[in-house]
């Protein structure tokens, strides 16, 4: 087997998710700490930056002073070669944290053990579960008060839809958390706080009832601690490694990230139960990494105007097998072409760096003429597959755009399609009329915001902008449609996408289901085909 396999086998590339504030950055840290890619915590994450600096890396952001990109850290630990792939959460929510998880073998959530589920959370979670990838869950906080542990998990499958196995069970939180009990080897690991963090701590783990034991929890603690477990042992899902495999059982770590308690006991335990690169499908069948000789990779995100005075893009990769050499010839499939993927770059904690080789499992950012679309792929194989397409997301917020300025209608255009074509806002048209009228469609909305910024500064247009209600997108499935004959409501929408596709746009479900009612038949879908 060729050489390159056993380092593909070494990889695991997971998305890390949550609503903000849970602790999702200072986790994220953590994992370079321990991964020895940062010598001290806090290093990469100064007070003043507190919010954005791990991943934030790009000039651009900084000098908007937004995180609009999702960001890839690369490290090693315990013999794993790890991607983390960051997603961005709230005002900067867009399109590209959904296609990150497209990149992404598995998901680690990360929940604040004070609040349980959060809104955020619900929305990439969806996502996950539509590809059946595994998804690993980190309460965190536990130094904080925490909600009733039954009801974190309760919530959790609830609301998630997903069954959950606690790996360990917390003594107390807050002022009295004492650690966890770890289900397994029935030991406890006694939580101490590593000078809040900065150094990595020691995993201290001792037997249930030994004299360290006792010193630090109290009797009370131990009675509750057994009452649960028993509850546990008789009520949970028992582990089950194909279940975790499915994304149907999602195993449950107990911790606090900004202490260093549970990190390491989780990144171990993730790292065994996590996958190394998954098969992909394409139009040839699956691919898998773990047979196919040749470079295959496919584009899930396309950064525009990294350099100012060039306008230059990156397109990012998730590389499914085979290797990647710097200025290595591929096939550009669904540009029918060969190309050079000439300055390829890689993250390593803040920094960027040229990379050599790469292989599957990797991303990678490539220089983009403007030759990529999302969902492209890349391949070295004669066979010349593509990669299945990924999926475009329904946009959560609506506005009738226009240019002030009537002349400037061709740059309008122009700005708006490149915009669109980067896969940062979704364009739209009214569905009688032609090109007139632009309906943009966005999933967060700081989308609008750059989008108005980006025609200004690099399209020189300036816009107009009328927010719409609606807040429901749906493709309609059914092939031989008649839109005339459709039955709608008052408050609905028919539009069409710029292949010239009807869609729908509701004000709200009771709408939808409305329609689907009055239409027997009509299928009606979330995410749209690319
Ligand atoms: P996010 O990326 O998910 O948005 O969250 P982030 O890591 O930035 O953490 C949000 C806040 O929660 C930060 O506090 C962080 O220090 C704190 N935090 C993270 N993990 C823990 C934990 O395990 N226990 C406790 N008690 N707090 C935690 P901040 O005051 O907003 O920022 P900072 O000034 O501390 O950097």
């Amino acid at each position: 087997m060729e050489d390159f396999i056993s380092e593909i086998k070494k990889r695991r590339t997971f998305a890390i998710i949550s609503h903000p504030d849970a602790g999702k950055t200072t986790l994220t840290e953590k994992f370079l700490l321990y991964g020895g890619a940062i010598a001290q915590a806090g290093s990469v994450k100064g007070k003043a930056t507190a919010r954005h600096a791990v991943s934030d890396w790009m000039e651009i952001e900084k000098e908007r002073g937004i995180s609009v990109t999702s960001s890839v850290l690369q490290f090693q630990y315990g013999g794993y070669c790890i991607n983390i792939l960051d997603t961005p959460g709230h005002q900067d929510f867009s399109e590209d944290t959904y296609r990150t998880l497209m990149a992404a073998d598995s998901a680690v959530m990360v929940i604040d053990g004070s609040k349980g589920v959060e809104a955020q959370t619900r929305k990439l979670f969806k996502v996950c579960v539509m590809r059946h990838i595994p998804i690993f869950t980190f309460i965190n906080k536990m130094d904080r008060e925490a909600m009733d542990t039954f009801d974190l998990l309760d919530d959790i499958e609830k609301e998630l839809g997903i069954a959950t196995c606690p790996i360990n069970w917390p003594i107390g939180s807050g002022k009295e958390f004492r650690g966890v009990y770890d289900r397994n080897t029935k030991e406890l690991e006694l939580f101490y706080d590593t000078r809040k963090g900065t150094v990595m701590g020691e995993v201290k783990k001792v037997p249930i009832r030994s004299e360290e034991a006792t010193q630090s929890v109290t009797s009370e603690q131990y009675e509750k601690l057994e009452e649960e477990i028993e509850l546990l042992d008789g009520a949970s899902a028992e582990f089950d490694q194909e279940l975790v495999s499915q994304g149907k059982l999602s195993p449950v770590f107990f911790g606090s990230a900004l202490t260093n308690f549970g990190v390491e006991t989780f990144l171990e335990h993730f790292l065994k139960m996590t996958t190394p690169p998954l098969p992909r499908m394409s139009d040839k069948g699956e691919i898998d990494p773990m047979k196919e000789t040749d470079f295959s990779a496919f584009v899930f995100k396309i950064q525009a105007n990294m350099n100012k005075a060039h306008r230059d893009r990156i397109a990012f990769m998730r590389i499914c097998s085979g290797e990647f050499q710097a200025g290595m010839d591929v096939f550009h499939v669904q540009g029918g072409k060969k190309v050079r993927l000439s300055q390829p770059q890689q993250l390593m904690a803040s920094e960027r760096k040229m990379v050599e080789t790469a292989y599957g499992g990797d991303i990678i950012g490539v220089f983009d003429p403007g030759i990529f679309s999302i969902g492209d792929t890349l391949t070295t194989s004669p066979e010349k597959f593509a990669y299945e397409g990924i999926p475009t997301f329904a946009p959560e917020h609506f506005a009738r755009v226009r240019q002030v300025d009537t002349m400037k209608r061709k740059q309008f255009i122009k700005g708006i399609s490149q915009i669109a074509q980067e896969g940062a806002i979704q364009i739209f048209q009214e569905f009688n009329t032609g090109m007139e009228e632009i309906i943009v469609g966005v999933v967060g909305v700081l989308q609008f915001d750059v989008l108005k910024y980006r025609l200004e500064n690099e399209y020189r247009v300036d816009i107009r902008m009328d927010t719409l209600p609606y807040e429901h997108i749906r493709w309609i499935e059914n092939e031989d449609i008649d839109m005339d004959r459709l039955t709608g409501t008052s408050d609905m929408k028919k539009i069409k996408d710029l292949k010239d596709r009807p869609l729908l746009l509701f004000v709200n479900d009771w709408s939808i289901r409305l329609v689907q009612e009055r239409n027997p038949g009509l299928i009606l879908s979330e995410f749209g085909r690319s």
